[in-house]
């Protein structure tokens, strides 16, 4: 692959990888058996990264399942969300070239609820922090925290330089949370884990004193612990597949209600939010329930998104649940999210969101936050009219 025997792509790929193999010190490669490409939104990517998809689409091919990030936009329902013309056809050409590529256009953050969920032990190559926290420190795959070059790499070449997580070793934790607050929603386990990722930087923290965590708390605490912080795995002392893995010297912190309070506060800017969004990371079914079940009979007043995967909308509606959410209003997100959506340049000046991660790049935006509970959300949006 490297002497350029499989074609230009493919030597493209191995250079990009045997570059950071040799900076990181791996002594090999290891084969991947599923990628995740971050980097789609053609708000990040600009004309430079749209030019290197299509030169690598000239002959390269994805060689093991490979699902995408979401895009800048809906890819059906662009000029329903306000998108510039022009950007929508920079990003439809994005979406071409991934396409040409041979990457499932899934255009989602919860590769694991669309249909990519590695299991334990498996080695893979994925760009989404979010979803490589979840994927190391839930599922127990092993990952590093791939850029968008560095995942598509992995995806032409089926391999990834073996390093980092994808050993043993360095899977032990390096922080030692004992949570003392209460957590009674995923907005607490959000907060928490934005608290913490600031403390521990790219470190591995483990949990005590958390009973138990749903999908979602799991969901929401692994994007929050990777946005404020470059955390890539965390355990859940008796959650968590390898929480018992030890060893070194773990520094120790603790979560108190005092922390949590102030965290909240502190994701919580001033002004009345003018757009409303939930779903970062992507909702799961569970919380399209919840939502379908808030939103009946209700009308919302604000622009509303409810940001998931196609493959989630899809079970929502042959479970009923999109129904109410689209009679109130509510528009569903799908592809993209509040945060790689070009909003700022829509006018919008507010957003109230569930997610701390959210809270975080929106404010890079230039973009005030409120961070609200999901019911909460919906009360802003709706405030209470009833149809
Ligand atoms: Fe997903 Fe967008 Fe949040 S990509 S994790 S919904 S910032």
């Amino acid at each position: 692959m490297l002497a350029g025997r499989e074609g230009h792509a493919t030597q493209k790929a191995m250079q990009i990888l045997v570059a950071l193999g040799e900076i990181y010190g791996a002594r090999r490669l290891v084969k991947v058996s599923s990628v995740q490409v971050s980097g789609v939104s053609y708000k990040n990517l600009g004309d430079a990264g749209l030019q290197f998809l299509d030169e690598l689409a000239r002959d390269g091919k994805a060689r093991v399942k490979t699902t995408l990030n979401p895009a800048g936009m809906s890819l059906t329902d662009w000029r329903s969300q306000g998108i510039d013309p022009h950007f929508a056809e920079k990003q439809l050409e994005v979406i071409d070239a991934y396409r040409r590529l041979g990457l499932e256009i899934s255009c989602t953050c919860t590769p694991y609820l669309a249909g990519n969920e590695p299991g334990f032990g498996e080695h893979i190559a994925w760009g989404e922090s979010s979803a490589v926290a979840y994927a190391n420190s839930v599922l127990g795959a092993r990952t590093n925290r791939e850029g968008g070059p560095s995942a598509l790499a992995a995806s032409l070449t089926g391999r990834t330089p073996l390093y980092g997580l994808h050993l043993r070793e360095n899977r032990v934790p390096t922080h030692s949370v004992e949570v003392e607050a209460q957590l009674k929603s995923p907005e607490d386990f959000s907060a928490m884990g934005y608290f913490v990722g600031r403390a521990v930087k790219d470190g591995i923290p483990r949990f005590s004193g958390v009973k138990r965590a749903s999908l979602d708390e799991l969901k929401t605490l692994s994007a929050a612990l990777a946005s404020s912080g470059g955390v890539a795995m965390f355990h859940i002392a008796g959650v968590t597949p390898e929480s018992k893995l030890s060893g070194g010297r773990a520094e120790s912190l603790t979560f108190t209600s005092h922390d949590l309070e102030e965290t909240v506060a502190q994701l919580n800017d001033h002004g009345t939010p003018d757009f409303v969004s939930v779903g970062c990371p992507h909702c799961s079914i569970g919380e399209l329930a919840t939502l379908a079940r808030l939103l009946k009979g209700k009308k919302v007043r604000k622009e509303f998104w409810v940001c998931c995967s196609r493959e989630v909308k899809r079970k929502s509606d042959e479970l009923g649940y999109s129904r109410p959410i689209q009679r109130s209003g509510a528009k569903f997100a799908t592809d993209t999210c509040m945060v790689v959506a070009p909003i700022e340049d829509m006018g919008y000046r507010v957003v109230a969101t569930n997610s701390a991660k959210a809270c975080h790049y929106l404010r890079n935006s230039g973009l005030r936050v409120r961070f609200l509970t999901l019911e909460k959300c919906v009360a802003e949006a709706t405030r209470g009219v009833e149809t």
